[in-house]
């Protein structure tokens, strides 16, 4: 089999996508029915994180061992990592023991270059860049709920980060909108975010402007991981991008909220909306471990007879 990456979102084609999806439902199903699936047996993910997680590993992890696989789990600071081997050392040596690899790092740059010189597949499981493992599990939750996600408006409120140039990506390839509110001077860059043309998003001054008519609206911190120093000067520019119940009412009544999590009340989301009927946070996370398990059968095995 052909070595795939899974490093960005548009590293599948929407076809492959939809493949993942339909595979998340079937895996699922076998799960919610105690029904054993080892297609993974002898089979090992190392898991490098150079970020704090929770359901990332947690997802990761048991989906590994519920697919009859096992796990090593690698920091930076108990590593070798943090004291300076080169990435494309690592990469040459942890791919010799394991099959497959999951990365949560800074830059986009470092799992590109640990992806090159690896002789397994390597999951981007955050950048300061991407968040592809999230996209997908909050899609196949849109999905569960709502049916197809082509020709729907997604409204992001928030910060132009990875979540967001993650969106971008999938709304190209999946053929939806997103309706994108940022505070000045944090906007998304359609050149990170990668995508050919502007066509996919709508950009509003107004966050409550973002959310009107929308089928889904998301949002995220205002201070990713490794921008803590940024903390008191996002809090002043943020404090209008706030997911509130006047928000959800003007989207459509049926939209959902979502927030990848960890989420704090108060800041980019009231309690009332996160808590509240329309949010769907809670099956979101679980998601996280259905379409892994389907991403790493895909990236391991191809396209299994169904
Ligand atoms: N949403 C998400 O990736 O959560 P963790 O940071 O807990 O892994
Ligand atoms: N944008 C957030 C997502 C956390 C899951 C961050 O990068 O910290």
């Amino acid at each position: 089999m052909a070595l795939r990456h899974f490093l960005q979102f548009s590293d599948f084609s929407t076809e492959e996508h939809e493949w993942i999806f339909r595979r998340a439902a079937a895996i699922k199903r076998k799960f919610k029915n105690y029904e054993k699936y080892h297609p993974l047996a002898d089979r090992t993910l190392a898991m490098i994180f150079e970020k704090a997680s929770t359901r990332t590993r947690v997802s990761f992890e048991a989906g590994m061992y519920q697919m009859g696989g096992s796990v090593v789990h690698l920091t930076t600071g108990d590593s070798q990592l943090g004291r300076a081997e080169p990435i494309e050392d690592s990469a040459k040596v942890i791919s010799r023991m394991v099959d497959l690899v999951m990365i949560r790092t800074y830059g986009q740059d470092k799992i590109e270059r640990f992806a090159e010189h690896s002789r397994v597949p390597v999951i981007n499981g955050l950048t300061n860049e991407f968040h592809p493992c999230q996209i997908l599990a909050d899609i196949f939750t849109y999905i569960e709920q709502r049916g197809s996600i082509r020709g729907r408006v997604v409204a992001w409120v928030g910060d132009g980060n990875n979540m967001a140039n993650t969106w971008l990506q999938a709304a190209e390839l999946l053929g939806f909108t997103v309706h994108v509110s940022t505070p000045t001077g944090y906007e998304v860059d359609q050149d990170i975010a990668g995508i050919r043309s502007s066509e996919s998003y709508k950009v509003f001054k107004d966050p409550m402007e973002a959310c009107r008519g929308a089928d889904l609206v998301t949002t995220d911190v205002w201070t990713s991981m490794g921008f803590e120093a940024e903390n008191e000067e996002r809090r002043k520019a943020f404090a209008d991008w706030c997911v509130d119940a006047e928000m959800m009412r003007v989207a459509k009544p049926d939209a959902l909220f979502m927030h990848c999590l960890p989420a704090h009340r108060g800041e980019e989301v009231e309690a009332e909306v996160i808590d509240g009927p329309q949010s769907v946070v809670w099956d979101e996370a679980e998601n996280r471990m259905h379409v892994q398990k389907a991403l790493m059968e895909f990236l391991l095995l191809g396209k299994v007879a169904e």
